[in-house]
């Protein structure tokens, strides 16, 4: 590892850290609502959550028979999703695993790979990152990825730190898949009603891209 890329590990790991240690939990603890509509229908296999965060799909895909690895930057994330996962009984079924997906993408292929929101004000090579998710999904598996595809109306606006929403086909464009291998199955911006960290609610945008490896 060069040492810009090792500052920008340490600052990435820094910035997430504080994050999670601003409050004893951030996110809700459910399963992202778009992720279990879709796994709703999908036979059970493997899967891989990148940037689990405090693993609410991580345990659901479990409770759901699914043999996960869910992993992130953030030890504080990680420990709450192992305890997350033990209170549920579904530990047996999960690897933790902490990674710098800019520079350390965890090994192996599965049915369902998994991006639920990852997205980070940071320096992130996140076209190179999706697509070895891309590569990381089985023939006959899936790439799901949902995003924001516009701020949310709780999010702060950090003017260091601004942050680019794409569109589902930039995304989408970006994996850079070979036409013939794959299969959409969904690409498109839908809008939900959600409830933000302190309790208010507004519409989210989220862009969801879901596509199948063929071969
Ligand atoms: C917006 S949160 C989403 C968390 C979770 N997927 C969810 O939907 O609740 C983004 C997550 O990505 C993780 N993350 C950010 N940069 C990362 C990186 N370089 N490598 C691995 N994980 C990262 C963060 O720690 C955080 O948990």
């Amino acid at each position: 590892m060069t040492h810009q890329h090792e500052a920008e590990e340490r600052d990435a790991r820094q910035f997430w850290e504080d994050r999670y240690s601003e409050r004893d939990r951030i996110w809700s603890g459910k399963v992202n609502p778009v992720l279990s509509e879709i796994v709703a229908d999908l036979d059970v296999g493997t899967a891989l959550d990148l940037g689990c965060g405090e693993g609410g799909d991580a345990v659901w895909l479990a409770g759901m028979g699914w043999r996960v690895t869910a992993v992130d930057i953030s030890a504080t994330a990680l420990q709450r999703a192992e305890q997350a996962a033990t209170e549920r009984g579904v530990d047996g079924r999960i690897t933790f695993a902490r990674h710098d997906l800019a520079t350390d993408f965890p090994s192996g292929v599965f049915d369902l790979v998994s991006a639920q929101f990852l997205q980070t004000p940071l320096e992130f090579p996140r076209a190179e990152v999706l697509q070895q998710a891309a590569r990381a999904v089985a023939v006959s598996g899936r790439l799901l990825i949902v995003e924001h595809g516009a701020a949310p109306p709780w999010m702060p606006h950090d003017h260091d730190h601004p942050v680019d929403f794409p569109t589902p086909q930039q995304t989408f464009d970006q994996l850079e898949l070979v036409d013939q291998h794959w299969r959409i199955e969904r690409l498109e911006a839908k809008e939900r009603q959600a409830t933000g960290p302190n309790g208010e609610t507004g519409t989210l945008m989220d862009n969801i891209i879901l596509a199948r490896r063929l071969a």
